[in-house]
């Protein structure tokens, strides 16, 4: 006859009393059931996931904070006008224009194409003459002093305008406005912010005149002047580098 395990002990052992609790204790815990772990599957990699976008967002905000590029300054910081030689329909004169360009940053190097700078007869907005400054790269927080020979000699702008320049001498100021042009960018290592157009206006260059054969006397030293950047398209730089060409 099959003795079961019970009665096998029962044979041997000596009488051990058995408690309900016993009995009916559970083995093993029980498993659990399906739904609940893979909530908690779930909570887990979220957990993660938010814990690795708040890291992300606040190393991202960081270098912004560090590397995120402020634009330069412009000062036209002297000037200097020989008298002005006029012909019926032509005027001349000998200019310098000495600027201070300051980048602000401190963590980003400041790449700056050839710049065009204009020089402008202020009240008709004419073009008087031109200069072409080569490239500049400007380390952080440095300042560069950008020396322009905008004299001109013998420009024709009309006996209307030319007029009209006589008559601000006469009165003994000539207010001229000075244009620049050019392409910036700012590196960091090897990372690099891609290129704008930077496009800066010094309105109010004026020169004070005693008398029509003297010299003019540059009325507002340290002048500021406004810079705009704008986004540049590759295909607008490659037509500029054409047009340069
Ligand atoms: C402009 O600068 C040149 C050389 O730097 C100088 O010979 C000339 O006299 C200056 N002209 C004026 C008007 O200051
Ligand atoms: C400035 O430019 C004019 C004409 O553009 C030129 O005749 C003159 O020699 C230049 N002066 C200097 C100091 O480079
Ligand atoms: C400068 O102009 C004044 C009058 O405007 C004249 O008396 C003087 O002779 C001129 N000087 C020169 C060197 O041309």
């Amino acid at each position: 006859m099959a003795s079961s395990p019970a009665a096998a002990r029962d044979a041997t052992a000596p009488f051990q009393p058995v408690y309900l609790h016993q009995l009916y204790r559970d083995p093993a815990p029980e498993p659990l059931p399906f739904v609940r772990r893979e909530m908690l599957f779930f909570c887990r990699t979220l957990k993660w996931c938010v814990l690795g976008f708040i890291f992300l967002a606040s190393f991202l905000v960081l270098m912004w904070i560090i590397f995120h590029p402020s634009f330069p300054l412009l000062n036209v910081s002297s000037a200097s006008m020989s008298p002005v030689a006029f012909t019926a329909s032509a005027a001349s004169a000998e200019c310098n224009i000495t600027f201070i360009l300051t980048n602000p940053n401190h963590h980003l190097t400041a790449l700056y194409d050839r710049m065009e700078i204009s020089l402008l007869y202020a009240s008709q907005q004419v073009p008087l003459s031109n200069f072409h400054q080569p490239p500049i790269v400007q380390p952080k927080r440095g300042q560069t002093t950008l020396q322009a020979n905008l004299s001109f000699s013998g420009i024709d702008l009309g006996g209307g305008m030319v007029s009209a320049m006589k008559q601000d001498l006469d009165r003994g100021s000539l207010g001229l406005t000075i244009k620049i042009f050019s392409v910036i960018k700012f590196r960091n290592g090897k990372w690099k912010t891609k290129s704008r157009y930077m496009r800066a206006y010094c309105p109010g260059v004026s020169f004070g005149f005693v008398s029509s054969n003297k010299s003019g006397i540059f009325l507002n030293p340290y002048q500021e002047c406004q810079l705009l950047a704008e986004d540049v398209k590759l295909h607008e730089i490659e037509s500029l580098i054409i047009e340069d060409g």
